[in-house]
């Protein structure tokens, strides 16, 4: 059993991802070719946005939207500790001091009820991250943003495909940013990622700052990075663009079956009522999380973890005053989740097997627990 199965979706779409790679080989625009400005297009359009700008990954989705909007020394950027470590790494890399704030202990995401404690005279953006599949709180995150006239970057890494009360994220905020890496609901065969957003003036920076700054060519009026999607990339995704909503009705389907199965169990993803969670991941909390993960991979069934150490407490990001304790709910997540295979062809029997497995190995946990 494999944790992501990209096998079988590459062989449902076999031929028309290998035709549409071929159009490119055969045309030879391997740098923004016309695949790209179509995946532009689309994926706008899919996410109600003015502006799409693909780049070459969701890492550096974050750094061209936080150039973007200036971002720099000096800077406090507000974010979550409990994230993949791009999101803050993105702002320490331009010199800007990422703050967390503790998460929402059942979905994982920023509290947005402890986020205007958390601004300050140098907070310059906000970038709430909507983890494992489900948007961050961002009605409440940008009414706080708005009172301070700040600007919100959603990462939207793990939530291409979801939906916010209605509206779809990316869309949510100043800008949204995500990530095409082949394991997210929407990836493709190597890196690539995206920035959208209804601002043109943003737009068009984030769009000069993707080829170094140039607004024509050798004219450099803005720092920028080598920040393309290619166009093989730009390819894959229009091909797997086909079929996405069908995946998302899979993933939504599979994340019901898991929670109808486990519920009793473990503790199971909240998906608040107006949310749907495209689960990038399907992450559960378990006590003794090692013996739980060896005797499921005893079974064959791997499991990984997303993350085991908040961003406060790695080495990259320690600040004076920060420390364990902190951030409590982040912390006791970190101990605790960890996350069952999920891709939109997991059958319903294998999911079966999986929860069975789990039953016994949290069975197992329990009672060595009490002994
Ligand atoms: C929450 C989050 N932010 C940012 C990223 C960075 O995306 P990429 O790996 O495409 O650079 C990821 C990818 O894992 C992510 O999960």
């Amino acid at each position: 059993m494999e944790f992501i199965d990209l096998k079988t979706q590459y062989a449902k779409l076999k031929p028309r991802i290998d035709a549409r790679i071929h159009a490119v080989l055969d045309h030879g625009q391997f740098m923004m070719g016309p695949e790209v400005a179509q995946l532009e297009q689309c994926l706008a359009a899919r996410t109600g946005t003015r502006y799409c700008i693909a780049c070459s990954s969701g890492t550096d989705a974050l750094l061209m939207a936080l150039m973007a909007l200036g971002i720099g020394p000096g800077d406090e950027v507000v974010t979550s500790p409990f994230t993949f470590v791009a999101t803050a790494e993105t702002i320490r890399l331009l010199g800007a001091q990422p703050v967390f704030v503790d998460i929402d202990a059942r979905t994982y995401n920023l509290d947005a009820k402890l986020l205007q404690a958390a601004i300050t005279p140098r907070t310059r953006a906000i970038v709430p991250v909507s983890l494992y599949g489900q948007c961050a709180e961002m009605d409440a995150i940008n009414e706080v943003a708005a009172l301070h006239g700040l600007p919100v970057i959603e990462d939207a890494a793990q939530s291409f495909g979801a939906t916010y009360r209605g509206r779809p994220s990316c869309s949510l905020s100043t800008i949204g940013c995500t990530s095409f890496f082949p394991s997210k609901p929407l990836g493709c065969y190597g890196d690539g990622g995206a920035c959208f957003t209804q601002d043109e003036t943003l737009a068009r920076r984030m769009q000069q700052i993707r080829v170094h700054g140039q607004d024509r060519k050798y004219r450099h009026p803005l720092l920028g990075i080598n920040g393309r999607l290619d166009t093989l990339q730009a390819s894959v995704l229009l091909a797997k663009l086909e079929i996405f909503d069908m995946e998302i009705v899979n993933r939504l389907r599979i994340g019901a079956l898991y929670t109808e199965l486990l519920r009793e169990v473990v503790t199971t993803p909240c998906v608040e009522p107006y949310n749907t969670c495209v689960y990038a991941q399907y992450t559960i909390q378990v006590g003794d999380r090692t013996g739980f993960r060896e005797q499921l991979k005893a079974e064959g069934i791997p499991t990984a973890v997303h993350y085991p150490v908040p961003l406060h407490l790695q080495p990259a990001f320690a600040s004076p005053g920060v420390g364990r304790g902190s951030f409590p709910q982040a912390e006791a997540a970190a101990e605790r989740v960890v996350s069952l295979p999920m891709h939109p062809y997991l059958s319903a029997d294998d999911q079966r097997r999986i929860a069975q497995a789990v039953r016994e190995a949290a069975a197992g946990v329990l009672s060595a627990g009490r002994s």
